[in-house]
């Protein structure tokens, strides 16, 4: 017999080392090597009789989608579920992945599709007790507290379940594997059982992840390579709505979001979210709306910044929801190309609602905001704002201009700043500005 070979490996990040280390090389982690049994990957490969073949000659094949019926999700997804599809699903504790899911199922339950919901987690009362807050449950739906991934495969067998859904893949394991649930190696290996689960049999497979401090999926960062879509649910404790970000999606675009509200009887969806995001919009200094293109859709959310003396020798600035090192940027343009003060103040810049923009269609109305507080003058009043700053002060063009003009006609906003643009909105003025300095002269 072979002999047995260890190694250990990191449960961050998945780095490889012959012996023990205090402190991981790759990812910087302290204490997160674990001891792991090594297996050759190439023992077991056959000679294998796989022919390359012309690509004209390959069938096309059909995209089969089962669609849920909670509209924003199904979107989300590229319009339906994709049959025989792996769906990651990672989030903080609590924020609601088990009570997304469950809801899901019962959708699909109710369509007459049989799911088998897999919890590692809870027990099947416990879940009951969520199912009864939400709605009537169909019996299509199955419930299995199981940890074991072979248990859980034989069940969906009998049951001939259409979908599966593990809840957490960090509670799961293989019983060949020895090490841990949650392990590296039982990660990797369980998500490639359920792959083999969801292609051979032509299931769907949702799988709950739990995320690290940092954001990330814990586990090896490979489980991301390994499934077909990749969803974020984010949101903070302070709002009630819940985002999900589609990351990865093979068969849909990504940045997709969908917005959800949690409510006593589970998530309720949210159609039209720029009116929850400008809904308690401040007529203040400070304070621009712009429209940040998420996927298919724009969203207008609320863009606000707080200048300030500053009593500390480094001034402080600080941002939520926006790319810290565009407003380090903004702030060098609004300096040198505008002649702003602002090496002596500080400077707080946020997305109100909890939302993230990283784009940089955003700078312009960043920019607004910060010399808007600077100058104690009001932004213009129902107007959005939207561009990319060049270094040299320019505003430069941005992507999806009319699909963000559209959003804001659809909530009453009339009048836009914006970069030179042919695209002509019915109903909207439109006031193009070559550069910064222009811009700031519509600060009243
Ligand atoms: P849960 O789905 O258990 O989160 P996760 O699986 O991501 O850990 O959601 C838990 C939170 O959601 C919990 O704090 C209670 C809240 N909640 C509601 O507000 N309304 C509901 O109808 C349900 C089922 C949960
Ligand atoms: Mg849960």
């Amino acid at each position: 017999m072979a002999k047995v070979k260890y190694a250990f490996v990191c449960s961050e990040c998945g780095y490889l080392s012959p012996q023990w280390l205090g402190r991981c090389p790759d990812c910087s982690q302290f204490n997160t090597m674990a001891e792991e049994e090594m297996k050759n990957p190439f023992e077991e490969t056959k000679h294998s009789t796989n022919r390359a073949v012309a690509i004209t000659e390959v069938k096309s094949a059909q995209v089969n989608r089962s669609v849920s019926g909670i509209k924003e999700f199904d979107r989300l997804l590229g319009g339906g579920i994709v049959n025989s599809s792996l769906v990651l699903l990672g989030g903080a504790p609590g924020i609601g992945k088990s009570t997304l899911l469950l809801q899901l199922a019962s959708k699909l339950a109710g369509n007459n599709i049989k799911v088998l919901i897999a919890s590692g987690e809870e027990s099947e009362e416990q879940i009951k007790i969520r199912a009864d807050r939400i709605s009537n449950m169909s019996s299509n739906l199955y419930v299995l507290a199981e940890n074991n991934l072979e248990a859980i495969e034989q069940q969906a067998d009998e049951l001939k379940a259409d979908v599966l859904i593990i809840d957490s893949i960090q509670t799961m394991f293989l019983p060949h594997i020895s090490s841990a649930p949650g392990s590296v190696s039982q990660v990797r290996e369980c998500t490639a059982k359920l792959t083999k689960i969801a292609k051979s049999k032509s299931r769907i497979v949702f799988i709950i992840g739990h995320v690290t401090k940092e954001g990330a999926i814990a586990g090896p960062r490979i489980l991301e390579h390994m499934v077909d879509t990749v969803l974020y649910f984010e949101g903070d404790s302070f709002h009630n709505h819940r985002i999900i970000r589609a990351v990865k999606n093979r068969f849909g675009s990504t940045n997709e979001i969908a917005v959800f509200n949690m409510a006593e009887d589970g998530l309720r969806e949210i159609n039209n979210p720029s009116e929850i995001f400008l809904s308690n919009k401040a007529n203040e200094n400070g304070s621009t709306i712009t429209a940040a293109v998420e996927g298919s859709r724009a969203l207008l959310v609320e863009i606000q910044a707080l200048v300030c003396n500053s009593t500390y020798p480094n001034p402080r600035r600080q941002s939520a929801g926006l790319d810290y090192n565009r407003i380090a940027i903004i702030i060098a343009v609004l300096q040198k190309r505008a002649g702003l003060s602002l090496s002596d103040k500080d400077i707080y810049a946020n997305v109100a609602g909890g939302l993230r923009v990283f784009e940089a269609a955003a700078d312009l109305a960043i920019a607004l905001s910060i010399a808007s507080s600077l100058k104690n003058r009001e932004a213009p009043a129902d107007t959005i704002v939207f561009g990319e700053l060049g270094l040299s002060g320019e505003i430069r063009q941005v992507n999806n201009i009319e699909l963000r003009l559209k959003e804001a006609l659809k909530l009453g906003i009339k009048k836009a700043i914006l970069p030179k643009t042919k695209v002509k909105v019915k109903g909207m003025d439109l006031q193009a500005v070559e550069n910064i300095s222009q811009a700031l002269d519509y600060l009243s």
